[in-house]
């Protein structure tokens, strides 16, 4: 029987932090170890020139995170993994669907709304991003999404997008779904009621840091009044957060974690979430350390797998081309 297809990408636009990993990477690995799905992973470096950026910078950026995919797990003998402006397809795509797609959808976009009102300039590829997300996701007839919460209302958008191009030219795309994982949402260690976010580096714990670094940044993250360690994001956000993550890292359950930690106190609380944290990361750490001295191998692994979804992309965008008339 055929896989279902599973896309995800991840912006060049910085050093990940948890929440990207326990989100998103982390799930990404899981998905492609179960051997359920045909596996698309790729750098959205497109999408991550839509904000200020160093054009010096890029490359190490796109690099550095490959390096990244293969430590934390990825595996091009299971995965395609490709570099999205190697894949030209995925841009002509997103101009069909341009035109299709209602101006008024893309104003909904919270991130838009979030990133223009900080931006100096608000660039036309700021706007469009979504549908450029959507040639992403649909070039290759997805089945599944695995993303963070705050990309969901961008994966609607393309559910409309295929909506709108079959009713108009006729069926080709099918509407794909998103798979979260149980810490959708990592919060900032600054603010609980915000995201983790690379924007906003104080607020991170990076998947590169060293186990001073964590904890130093775990013993500093805001908890919340009372003394009480329980489960609950409404009343006790910072340390729902802190349960949350050490949740993921240890893969046991939120009952038992509640369980070890009842009558402990917050610093006990985050002493135990910096060492598994610290834990955790150490594979990836040292892998990712021989990783980043070989950019050769890491260019030429992109560049095979960009050739290897360009043929299933092209194939896609032959046949969007022709049910609008474009193709002879
Ligand atoms: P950022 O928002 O930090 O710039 P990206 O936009 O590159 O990160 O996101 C890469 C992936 O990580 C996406 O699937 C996104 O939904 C997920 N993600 C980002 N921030 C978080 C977070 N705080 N918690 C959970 N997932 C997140
Ligand atoms: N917009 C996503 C983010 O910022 C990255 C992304 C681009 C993506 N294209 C995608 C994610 C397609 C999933 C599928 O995190």
């Amino acid at each position: 029987m055929k896989r279902q297809v599973l896309v995800s990408g991840i912006q060049p636009s910085g050093k990940l932090h948890i929440g990207n990993y326990l989100g998103a990477l982390k799930n990404f690995v899981e998905l492609q170890n179960s051997g359920k799905y045909d596996c698309f992973f790729f750098i959205a470096d497109l999408h991550s020139i839509t904000e200020s950026f160093d054009p010096k910078k890029k490359q190490k950026q796109i690099l550095e995170l490959a390096a990244d995919f293969l430590a934390a797990g990825l595996n091009p003998k299971k995965s395609t993994l490709f570099l999205q402006s190697l894949v030209p397809a995925h841009t002509e795509l997103a101009w069909i669907f341009n035109t299709i797609t209602p101006m008024g959808e893309l104003e909904r976009m919270t991130q838009y709304k979030d990133k223009s009102a900080k931006a100096e300039i608000v660039n036309a590829g700021l706007f469009t991003y979504p549908t450029l997300m959507a040639a992403d996701i649909l070039l290759y007839n997805t089945a599944a999404v695995p993303v963070g919460d705050d990309q969901l209302q961008h994966l609607e958008l393309a559910r409309t997008i295929v909506r709108k191009f079959n009713g108009r030219f006729g069926r080709i795309f099918t509407e794909p779904k998103g798979i979260l994982t149980h810490t959708p949402r990592v919060m900032s260690l600054r603010d609980s009621s915000r995201k983790m976010s690379k924007s906003d580096p104080a607020s991170c714990l990076f998947l590169d840091d060293s186990p001073e670094e964590i904890h130093d940044k775990v013993k500093r993250a805001v908890t919340d009044s009372g003394s009480e360690i329980k489960y609950d994001p409404k009343e006790k956000p910072g340390v729902s957060n802190l349960l949350g993550i050490y949740s993921a890292v240890t893969g046991r359950p939120m009952r038992d974690v509640e369980k070890e930690f009842a009558g402990n106190t917050y610093s006990h609380l985050k002493e135990r979430v910096a060492f598994a944290l610290a834990e955790h990361f150490r594979e990836y750490r040292n892998k990712k350390a021989g990783l980043m001295v070989k950019s050769a191998a890491l260019k030429s692994l992109l560049v095979s797998g960009s050739k290897k979804a360009s043929k299933v992309a092209e194939k896609t965008l032959f046949a969007a081309k022709k049910k609008v008339g474009l193709s002879p």
